[in-house]
């Protein structure tokens, strides 16, 4: 099934589209965002919303570079927006494809915070965390790097454990019912979950 995000109709009404692709810096294929990270320390936040973590995140850690990967044209925008003055970037990808995409041994961090739960059977396909996610994570880290994973989602948190313990690429796993990332700036969701006061999963691969 094509997604939504790829059909014309939805490119023609949604203003956000253009104007992504008219950006000088948004409009570059993503082995053209590679190269800007290239050697550099750096950092990525797969699903990153509008950009609220990545901005604070690289204010408090300026040795860092940062690229936000989301796949809705709006909220791409506006990450561009915050990250521009940061020197960061956004770029308007599935994660699946940035991903596969990636160079190896490439990244310092990865972050994932609260990927959307598609909880039911039918929407298996849609799910962000899966084994495949788990190679590539290995696979793009650089050595050293670490996986940053935090979620309301409980089925994902036990997921990314069973395929560690499965699997075991990964020489170090932390993992925490609950916040292991309590001092960092939070993501807009987080502070939605924090108000609500519900339990939040969290976990830390380290290659
Ligand atoms: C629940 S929001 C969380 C946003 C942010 N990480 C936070 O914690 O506030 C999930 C985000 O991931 C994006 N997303 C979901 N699946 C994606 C995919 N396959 N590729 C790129 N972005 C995706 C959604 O558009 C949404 O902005």
């Amino acid at each position: 099934m094509k997604h939504l995000y790829k059909t014309a109709k939805f490119e023609n009404l949604n203003p956000y589209v253009q104007r992504v692709r008219e950006h000088p810096l948004m409009s570059v294929e993503a082995s053209g965002v590679f190269e800007h990270y290239k050697n550099k320390k750096c950092v990525v936040d797969l699903g990153c919303g509008n950009g609220h973590f990545l901005s604070q995140y690289l204010e408090k850690y300026p040795d860092f570079v940062g690229l936000g990967v989301e796949r809705r044209y709006k909220r791409i925008f506006k990450t561009q927006k915050k990250l521009e003055a940061l020197g960061a970037r956004g770029l308007r990808s599935e994660i699946e494809d940035f991903v596969a995409m990636s160079p190896e041994n490439f990244w310092d961090e990865v972050w994932i915070q609260f990927p959307d739960p598609w909880p039911k059977k039918r929407h298996e396909c849609h799910r962000m965390i899966r084994l495949s996610l788990y190679f590539h994570l290995n696979r793009i880290l650089k050595p050293g790097g670490r996986f940053c994973f935090l979620s309301d989602h409980a089925d994902y948190w036990n997921h990314l454990m069973e395929v560690q313990t499965s699997k075991g690429l990964f020489p170090m796993m932390q993992s925490l019912q609950g916040d292991l990332f309590h001092s960092e700036p939070p993501s807009l969701f987080k502070k939605l979950f924090l108000q609500k006061e519900l339990p939040l999963y969290s976990l830390i691969f380290k290659k």
